[in-house]
């Protein structure tokens, strides 16, 4: 791998348990990778498979979500839909040759601070050890598909 990659993390954290926990980590002046990007959501069960694949496309290395521990998502079943929809964009993932291990789920509770370290710390090797997300997408006319020599030359629709 090459020394310079800094993965781009995105860390999709429930309300009630993960986001907490990286509230409580940060008042305890604890330490977590600063690759990680936290998305304050209300509950896991609100994150979707394309959230999961836009997020890998728009650039992003590996993606987290971190929900209630099981049994105690505030919603009832929203950590277990979001876990079978984690296995779900695994199977894209493995179908369309990216690795799956660029996406993972977690579940802690809100008193876990130390946990959210660990998780965090732990994802961020393993997505430096991957490398770059082969999906990154290209830059300006090119993320459509249109080669970017034709956009310089001006033609029709471009
Ligand atoms: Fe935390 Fe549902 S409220 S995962």
């Amino acid at each position: 791998m090459k020394e310079d990659f800094e993965p781009e993390i995105l860390a999709f954290c429930c309300n009630y348990c993960a986001y907490a926990a990286a509230d409580l980590a940060g008042s305890m002046r604890m330490k977590y990778p600063a690759n990680v990007k936290i998305l304050h959501v209300p509950c896991t069960g609100r994150v979707d498979v394309l959230h999961l694949l836009q997020a890998l496309e728009q650039g992003i290395d590996g993606v987290m979500v971190a929900g209630c521990l099981e049994g105690n998502c505030h919603f009832e079943t929203g950590n277990l839909r979001a876990r079978r929809r984690m296995e779900s964009a695994k199977r894209i993932l493995q179908e369309i040759g990216i690795h799956p291990e660029r996406v993972e789920m977690y579940n802690l509770s809100a008193a876990m601070a130390k946990r959210f370290t660990e998780i965090t710390t732990e994802f961020t090797e393993r997505i430096n050890k991957l490398g770059p997300s082969p999906v990154k997408l290209k830059k300006g006319r090119e993320r459509w598909g249109r080669p970017a020599e034709k956009a310089k030359e001006g033609s029709p629709g471009a």
